[in-house]
C-alpha cells in the first residue's frame, strides 16, 4: 500500500436551529451545513508497529486524544483489521472554531482507509462515524446537506460551490458544550427557516442564501465573547452581503459579492484578526460509497 492524501474541508453552517433539548442532553437540531475549499491536508503512510498521529498545529494533540486517532481505530477495531498507519495532519482550518476542522480530520481517515481496506458499506461507516461525534457523519458527504437529530442524520442537498467567502477568527478555542448549555430556547420562529433555504439553495442563488443565514447559538457565544459582534460588523463595513457565526463559534464567514470586496478584506482585517481567510464552498466530496 502507498502513502494517500486525503483532503479534509471545513463547514461553515447556513443555518443552525436548536429545536429543543432532548433527554439524552443532546440537542435536537435542523442545520444546512456547506463544505469550503479551505481544507486540512491528512496523509495516511503505512507503518509497523501500530496507529500513530502527529499534526504540524501545536495547539491539536497527537496520538490517542486526536478525533481521527479515534476514527482510525474505531474503523480498524470494527473490521477485524491492524491500523498499521501514521496520519499526518497539516492543519489549516483554525481548530475549535466552529468550522468542523476536527470531525473533518477524522471523516478523512474513515475515508482513506475505507478505500485503503476497501470497505463498501455505507451504514456501518455512517454508524462509526456517529459514534465519533455528531459532525462527523457530513463529511463523509461534504458538499451541501440538512444535518437532523443531533446534527448527524444527513439529507444531500445540492451544492452550491463557488460562492466566495471570507472567514474570520480571533484565535482563541470555543468549547462547543458550554456554548449548548448556555443556551435557552426562546420564542423564535422555526417553521420556515429551512423550507426558505432550501427554496435558495435549489435555485443556487447566492444572494437568497445570504438572506436566509441564521444561527441560534450565535447570541450565546456573542454574548460571551464581545470579538462576534465585531467581527460581523468589520465584514459588512468592507462590503460583505451577509454575515453569521458557524457552528458554536467563535469564527464568522461573510459572503463575498466581488474579488474588489475580497481584496478590500484582505487589507483592512489582516493584522487586527489572527486569522483572515478567502474561500469559497465546494462540491461534493468524491468518495464512491457515498
Ligand atoms: O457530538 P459532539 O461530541 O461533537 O458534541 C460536543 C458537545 O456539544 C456535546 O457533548 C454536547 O454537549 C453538545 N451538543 C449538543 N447538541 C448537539 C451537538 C452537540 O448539546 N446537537
Amino acid at each position: 500500500m502507498t502513502s494517500l492524501q486525503v483532503k479534509a474541508p471545513a463547514k461553515v453552517n447556513l443555518v443552525l436551529q436548536v429545536m429543543h433539548k432532548r433527554q439524552d442532553g443532546y440537542h435536537a437540531l435542523k442545520t444546512v451545513m456547506h463544505t469550503l475549499e479551505l481544507a486540512d491536508e491528512v496523509l495516511l503512510t503505512p507503518r509497523r508497529g501500530g496507529l500513530r498521529v502527529t499534526c504540524d498545529h501545536p495547539e491539536v494533540p497527537a496520538g490517542p486524544e486526536n478525533l481521527a486517532y479515534r476514527a482510525a481505530e474505531a474503523l480498524a477495531e470494527a473490521y477485524g483489521k491492524r491500523p498499521d498507519v501514521h496520519i499526518h495532519i497539516r492543519k489549516r482550518i483554525p481548530p475549535a472554531a466552529g468550522l468542523g476542522g476536527g470531525s473533518s480530520d477524522a471523516a478523512a481517515v474513515l475515508r482513506g482507509l475505507a478505500s485503503w481496506w476497501r470497505i463498501k458499506e455505507k451504514k456501518k461507516l455512517l454508524a462509526i462515524a456517529r459514534s465519533l461525534g455528531s459532525d462527523v457523519p457530513f463529511f463523509l458527504y461534504g458538499g451541501c446537506a440538512l444535518g437532523t437529530g443531533r446534527g448527524e442524520i444527513i439529507h444531500p442537498w445540492p451544492a452550491v460551490p463557488g460562492i466566495l467567502m471570507a472567514v474570520l477568527n480571533p484565535g482563541f478555542p470555543v468549547a462547543t458544550a458550554e456554548v449548548y448549555n448556555k443556551f435557552r430556547l426562546g420564542l423564535t420562529r422555526k417553521k420556515a427557516c429551512i423550507n426558505m433555504m432550501r427554496l435558495a439553495v435549489r435555485e443556487k442563488n447566492p444572494g437568497k442564501i445570504g438572506e436566509k443565514l441564521r444561527n441560534d447559538l450565535e447570541k450565546v457565544t456573542a454574548s460571551l465573547y464581545p470579538h462576534i459582534g465585531e467581527m460581523k460588523a468589520d465584514l459588512l463595513a468592507c462590503g460583505a452581503s451577509a454575515v453569521l457565526m458557524s457552528g458554536s463559534g467563535p469564527s464568522v464567514f461573510g459572503f463575498l459579492p466581488s474579488a474588489r470586496i475580497a481584496k478590500s478584506v484582505l487589507g483592512r482585517l489582516q493584522g487586527k484578526y489572527p486569522t483572515v481567510l478567502l474561500t469559497k464552498t465546494s462540491n461534493r466530496l468524491h468518495f464512491n460509497i457515498f
